[in-house]
C-alpha cells in the first residue's frame, strides 16, 4: 500500500517524541489508517546536532521550505514554534494542498482563523490537539463530544509552570520567588517565565478553547489576563483557611450568547474536582447545559504525552484522506462575537484589606458595599503581631464585575482603609 509521506517542521523535544511514536506504534498506526506512515523529510536547525534517536541524516534538511514544497509530502507536522515565520510555512503549505498538524498555541491563538480560513478554501485539515493541554485530548471532545450540546462554562488549569509554583507555595508555605527560582533550576520554568507566569500561555489556551466551546471567534484581546506573580503566601494561607485553593484559573462562561473569558489567580473551593490538580498537571473542566458537569486531566506538556496527541491528529488527516473528506469538518466560528459587558459578569469575591483599627471603620467600608448593591458572605478581622493596622478579610456573595471595580475605586479613596492587599475572584 502506498504510503502516506509526512514531514516534520522542528526536531527538538516534542518532534523527537513524534518519530518515536509513529516509529514505534508503526503496525498499530498502520493498522488504523490503511496504509505506512513514513516522516518523509524533517527540517531542524541543525543537522550536526546529536541526537539521541537515530534518524537517516539524508531525510534532515536546515531549510523548512524544502518540506513544505517537496511534492511527495501530503502532511506537515509543526513542532517548531514561533509565529510569523511559521505561520508563512503554514500558509504556502495549504496552498500547495498539504494537510496541517500542529502543536502551535501561539500561532494558533492569533491567526487560527485566518489559517482555518485557507484550509477551508484549499479542503485541507488543520489539526491542533497538542496546541491546548499537551496530551489531554480537550480538542477533539470540545468539536465531537460537545457536538449535541450547549456549552455554558469551561475552567481550565492549562497552564503547568504556574500550577507547580502554585501547588508547591500551597504545600509548602514557600515564597513565590523562592519556588520560582527552584522551578527554573529544575528545568520547569523557563529562564524568561513571563508568558508562562503573567498568564499569557493561559489566555492563548483560553482563547482557543473559547473559540470551540462557544464556536465563535475568541481573539486574545478578549481575555482578561493575570498573573501569578503577585500571589503571595500569606494569600494562599488565607485561602486554606477559608477552605480554598489558589488555581491560575482560565474561565470561559456563556450565557444568551455573549461570552466572557479571564485568567487570574482564583480560590476554588476545595472540594471541587479542578482544585485537586497539583503539579505541573492540567485540567480543564466543561459543563454543558444537557450533559452537567465533565472533567479531564493529564499531562499539559512534555515530549510523549504531546506527541500522543499530534500523532492522533496525523490519524485523524490520513484517515478523512482515505475518505476524501480533508477540510470538511474545521470548525470556522460561525456565530456573531458578543462579549459580555462588566454588568453581566457576576462572581464572588476575597478581599484583603489592611485599615485602621479605630471604632466606626468595619461601619464605613460595609456602608460601601451597600451602596453599590455588594452582598457579603463573610467578614473577619484579625490581629496581626507583625502587623500595627488591623486585617479585615472580606469574602462577598455573587457581584457584577461593574460594583465591584466601584467598590475598589471607592477604597482607594476612603481614609480609613490603608491598602487593599489583595483582591481575588472566589470559585464553587
Ligand atoms: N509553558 C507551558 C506550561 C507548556 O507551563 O504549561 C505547555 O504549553
Amino acid at each position: 500500500m502506498k504510503p502516506v509521506k509526512v514531514g516534520l517542521l522542528g526536531l527538538g523535544t516534542v518532534g523527537t517524541g513524534v518519530v518515536r511514536i509513529v516509529e514505534g506504534n508503526q503496525e498499530h498506526l498502520s493498522s488504523q489508517v490503511g496504509s505506512p506512515i513514513v516522516i518523509e523529510r524533517i527540517a531542524v536547525k541543525n543537522s550536526e546536532k546529536a541526537r539521541d534517536i537515530v534518524v537517516d541524516p539524508s531525510k534532515l534538511t536546515t531549510d523548512p521550505w524544502e518540506v513544505i514544497n517537496d511534492p511527495e509530502i501530503d502532511v506537515i507536522v509543526e513542532v517548531m514554534g514561533g509565529i510569523n515565520g511559521t505561520k508563512d510555512y503554514i500558509l504556502q503549505a495549504l496552498d500547495h494542498g498539504k494537510h496541517i498538524v500542529t502543536a502551535n498555541k501561539d500561532l494558533m491563538a492569533l491567526y487560527g482563523s485566518e489559517i482555518l480560513a485557507k484550509a477551508q478554501e484549499k479542503q485541507c485539515d488543520v489539526f491542533y490537539e497538542a496546541s491546548v493541554a499537551g496530551g489531554i485530548p480537550i480538542i477533539r471532545t470540545l468539536i465531537e463530544g460537545f457536538s449535541s450540546d450547549r456549552i455554558v462554562k469551561i475552567m481550565g488549569i492549562v497552564n503547568g509552570t504556574t500550577n507547580y509554583i502554585l501547588t508547591k507555595m500551597s504545600q509548602e508555605g514557600a515564597s513565590y520567588n523562592d519556588v520560582l527560582k527552584e522551578a527554573q533550576d529544575l528545568g520547569y520554568a523557563e529562564s524568561d517565565p513571563t508568558s508562562d507566569v503573567e498568564g499569557l500561555d493561559a489566555a492563548r489556551k483560553m482563547a482557543i478553547l473559547g473559540t470551540l466551546g462557544f464556536r465563535t471567534n475568541v481573539e486574545l484581546q478578549d481575555v482578561s489576563v493575570k498573573g501569578i506573580s503577585g500571589v503571595s503566601k500569606e494569600d494562599i494561607a488565607f485561602a486554606k483557611r477559608l477552605g480554598y485553593e489558589m488555581k491560575l484559573l482560565g474561565i470561559a462562561e456563556c450565557q444568551n450568547e455573549e461570552f466572557n473569558i479571564s485568567v487570574q489567580p482564583t480560590m476554588i473551593r476545595a472540594g471541587h474536582p479542578i482544585a485537586s490538580v497539583n503539579g505541573v498537571f492540567n485540567a480543564v473542566y466543561v459543563y454543558g447545559e444537557a450533559v452537567g458537569e465533565t472533567m479531564f486531566y493529564g499531562a499539559g506538556a512534555g515530549a510523549m504525552p504531546t506527541a500522543t496527541s499530534i500523532v492522533a491528529d496525523l490519524v485523524a488527516v490520513i484517515k478523512n484522506l482515505k475518505l476524501g473528506v480533508n477540510g470538511l469538518k474545521q470548525i470556522v466560528p460561525y456565530k456573531t462575537k458578543k462579549l459580555k459587558s462588566d454588568e453581566d459578569i457576576y462572581f464572588k469575591n476575597f478581599l484583603l484589606l489592611h485599615v485602621d483599627d479605630k471604632a466606626g471603620v468595619l461601619a464605613k467600608i460595609t456602608q460601601v458595599f451597600a451602596e453599590y448593591d455588594v452582598s457579603l458572605d463573610s467578614v473577619v478581622q484579625q490581629a496581626n503581631p507583625h502587623n500595627p493596622d488591623a486585617e479585615i478579610i472580606i469574602v462577598t456573595h455573587n457581584a457584577s464585575k461593574a460594583s465591584m471595580n466601584k467598590v475598589l475605586r471607592h477604597f482607594e479613596n476612603l481614609n480609613v482603609i490603608r491598602r487593599i492587599k489583595s483582591h481575588y475572584r472566589v470559585e464553587g
